[in-house]
């Protein structure tokens, strides 16, 4: 009976396992605003707090970036929106105190907040979110790439993914 239950749990653990490498969601990560500040205005003299909070970290699709604030609100707008600290139709708003923003995409994003003085005083960021974030960087004519342009192979990472994953199930069996 008991081993039977480890078979099972044997399984659903690849099952799950497969799944997070399949979609790559093990590796996504919820950043927190501004830390501890949250989303607030930053002190005058800390104008671009928030710029600097996101020049520091290194956001890849998928990752969440939670926002935390007091009767405030966040819009995500265009670039020029942005430099305007004005948006008639952002792109996404929320005043609910705790918003989650998937960057589903690679490139910038723009966020204001909804009080224009305080998108003036600072409280507004730019977040650019970095594409294919895993792979090495393209070395010229160190590797021999079968694809041009030293194109990433998605079909060898996938497939590594594919051997830890049974690496683990096999592991997982052992113990039983
Ligand atoms: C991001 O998530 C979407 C929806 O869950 C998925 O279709 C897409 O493949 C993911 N992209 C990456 C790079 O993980
Ligand atoms: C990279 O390779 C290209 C073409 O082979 C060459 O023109 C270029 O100078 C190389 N760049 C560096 C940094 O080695």
């Amino acid at each position: 009976m008991a081993s039977l239950l480890n078979g099972v749990c044997s399984v659903l653990l690849f099952i799950a396992l497969f799944t997070c490498f399949q979609s790559g969601n093990l590796l996504s990560m919820e950043f927190q605003v501004g830390e501890d500040n949250g989303w607030a205005v930053p002190s005058s003299k800390d104008r671009h707090y928030y710029n600097e909070w996101a020049a520091k970290n290194r956001f890849k699709v998928n990752d969440t970036i939670r926002f935390k604030y007091k009767k405030d609100s966040v819009l995500a707008v265009s670039e020029d929106e942005y430099s305007q600290c004005h948006s008639a139709h952002p792109i996404f708003f929320s005043n609910n105190g705790d918003t989650v923003y998937t960057l589903d995409r690679p490139g910038s994003f723009y966020f204001i907040s909804g009080v224009a003085e305080h998108c003036q005083r600072g409280l507004k960021m730019i977040t650019k979110v970095l594409e294919l974030e895993m792979l090495p960087p393209p070395q010229n004519g160190t590797i021999t790439s079968p694809h041009k342009n030293g194109a990433p192979d998605l079909a060898a990472v996938s497939s590594s993914n594919f051997a830890m994953v049974i690496v683990l199930s096999l592991f997982g069996v052992l113990m039983v």
